[in-house]
C-alpha cells in the first residue's frame, strides 16, 4: 500500500510535529510527513520541518482579514496542489469552519492535551488540577465541526501527583502526547480505524489496546 502523504498544522513549537516526523523516518510507518503548514510566520516549529527537508507553507491568517474562509480556501488550495491525503492538526490554534471541516471528514487529526471529554478548550492542566482529578492524559481524536469533540482514535493516561504544577503535569503528558500522535496516525493511514456509530474501531474492535497507553501506577 502506497503511503498516505500526511500534511501537519502548526502556530507554535511544534514538538507533536517532530514526534510525527521522527516516526515517519520508519521504512514501515504507513505515512509520510510530506507537508507543514503554519499560520503563524514566526511558529518555531518551521525552522525544524525544514531542517528535515520537508516542504514548509506559511498561510497567515491574518493576512486574510475577518474571512475565515478566504484563509480556509488559501489551505484546501496548498493541501491539493499537495496531494494530501490526511491532515493532522499539532498545536494549530484556529477554529475551523464546517465547510473546511467537511472537506476533510474522516481524514483529519487532532491532539488534544486532556483525556475527552473532559476539560475541551484551553488550560487543561490547571483545570485538571483544580478539578482533583487522579488521572489526566492526552487523546487523538477525528476533528468534527464542534471544538475538541469527534471520534476519539487513541488515549493516553497520565497519573496526577501531590506536588504536580500546571507545568510538571503538562511535561508528562506531552511525552504521552508524543507516543498516541504517531500511533494514531499510524493506525489511520494504514486504513485500520473505522469509525462506527460515533465511535472508532480499530481492527473492527472498540476495545483494541493499540490505541492505548496506561501506565503501571
Ligand atoms: C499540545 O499540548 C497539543 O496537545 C495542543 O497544543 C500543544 C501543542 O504543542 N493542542 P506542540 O506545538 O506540538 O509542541
Amino acid at each position: 500500500m502506497a503511503k498516505k502523504r500526511v500534511a501537519v498544522l502548526i502556530s507554535g513549537r511544534g514538538s507533536n510535529m517532530v514526534a510525527l516526523i521522527e516516526a515517519a523516518k520508519t521504512p514501515a510507518f504507513p505515512a509520510e510527513i510530506a507537508l507543514v503548514i503554519s499560520n503563524r510566520p514566526d511558529a518555531a516549529g518551521l525552522a525544524h520541518a525544514r531542517g528535515a527537508g520537508i516542504a514548509t507553507a506559511i498561510i497567515d491568517h491574518a493576512a486574510h482579514g475577518k474571512e475565515r474562509e478566504a484563509f480556509e480556501r488559501a489551505m484546501q488550495a496548498v493541501l491539493e496542489g499537495s496531494r494530501i491525503d490526511l491532515v493532522c492538526l499539532a498545536g494549530f490554534m484556529r477554529l475551523l469552519t464546517p465547510w473546511f471541516v467537511g472537506r476533510w471528514a474522516g481524514r483529519m487529526l487532532n491532539i488534544h492535551p486532556a483525556l475527552l471529554p473532559a476539560f475541551k478548550g484551553l488550560d487543561t492542566h490547571e483545570r485538571a488540577l483544580a478539578a482533583g482529578v487522579k488521572i489526566h492524559g492526552a487523546s487523538v481524536h477525528f476533528v468534527v465541526p464542534e471544538m475538541d469533540s469527534g471520534p476519539i482514535i487513541a488515549q493516553g493516561a497520565v497519573p496526577v501527583r501531590a506536588d504536580d504544577t500546571p507545568q510538571t503535569l503538562a511535561a508528562r503528558v506531552l511525552e504521552v502526547e508524543h507516543r498516541i500522535y504517531p500511533l494514531a496516525l499510524g493506525l489511520v493511514a494504514a486504513d485500520r480505524v473505522r469509525i462506527a456509530g460515533g465511535r472508532c474501531l480499530i481492527d473492527g474492535a472498540y476495545d483494541s489496546e493499540a490505541a492505548l497507553i496506561v501506565p503501571e501506577i
